[in-house]
């Protein structure tokens, strides 16, 4: 597994690698994360990446050529080139997942007013991380490489992302830990009970009631199992 950031803005990238979880993944071998400047391939005599945009308009354009000359360089078979672009698909826990079976997968960032659009026919797929405007694509790719990093074998136990939020459809049921009572705040019995079908049950269904109270959309395509429809209209009703 190897992700490769092209980037103007390397140093970007430091405390990420420097850091908890994904600075382990690293040393464990379990990721090479590594950062290249793609000004290093420009061929102007002034080392610029950028320049003006045709027919008018304020800022700078990333030109293709330093860009589409790292690609060469560096791209193998089986690597995977991924523009970050506030345009590209939104970025989502199924599609990060579909992303870590990719051997290769090159994050190319952008910035200033963004990529001449020829640079998109020499890239495979564009994401986005929501519906807002950044001023590169560093905080994105880095956002992207997290969300892969922590899925790769062996980097975090398996059972703390099988319960993840979006990883089964739902968001995440309400977790505790001590004190039992904290300000008269209690942690619901049941999790003390030691019953684990209950627990299970229990967590169930608090994940279908956060859901349909915070994020409906997301069961509006899921197809729902009978204990699930049986919990939502518990749910539904208790709401009245
Ligand atoms: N670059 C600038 N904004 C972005 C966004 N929302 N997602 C991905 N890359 C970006």
């Amino acid at each position: 597994m190897k992700i490769s950031v092209l980037t103007l803005f390397p140093e970007f990238f430091d405390s990420f690698t420097s850091t908890s979880i994904i600075k382990r993944a690293i040393e464990q071998e379990r990721v090479t994360f590594e950062c290249i400047d793609f000004r290093a391939y420009t061929k102007d005599k002034h080392n610029n990446v950028d320049d003006t945009i045709c027919g008018g308009g304020a800022g700078m354009l990333l030109a293709c050529q330093p860009i589409v000359d790292c690609l060469r360089a560096i791209k193998t078979d089986s690597s995977v080139v991924v523009m970050m672009s506030p345009q590209g698909e939104t970025l989502q826990q199924a599609k990060v997942r579909e992303m870590i079976s990719y051997d290769h997968i090159i994050l190319l960032c952008g910035h200033y007013e963004g990529f001449d659009e020829r640079i998109r026919d020499y890239v495979d797929m564009e994401i986005s991380i929501g519906d807002y405007v950044l001023t590169g694509g560093e905080v994105a790719a880095l956002t992207l490489s997290d969300a892969l990093i922590r899925l790769y074998d062996g980097v975090i136990a398996k059972q703390s992302h099988e319960d993840d939020s979006f990883e089964n459809g739902l968001l995440e049921y309400p977790q505790y830990t001590r004190p039992i009572d904290f300000e008269g705040k209690k942690v619901p019995d049941v999790l003390l009970s030691g019953h684990h079908e209950n627990i299970r049950q229990w967590r169930l269904k608090e994940s279908l009631r956060k859901t349909y109270l915070r994020r409906k959309d997301l069961l509006v395509n899921r197809q729902l199992t009978k204990e699930e429809s049986k919990f939502l209209i518990e749910i539904k009703n208790e709401d009245n």
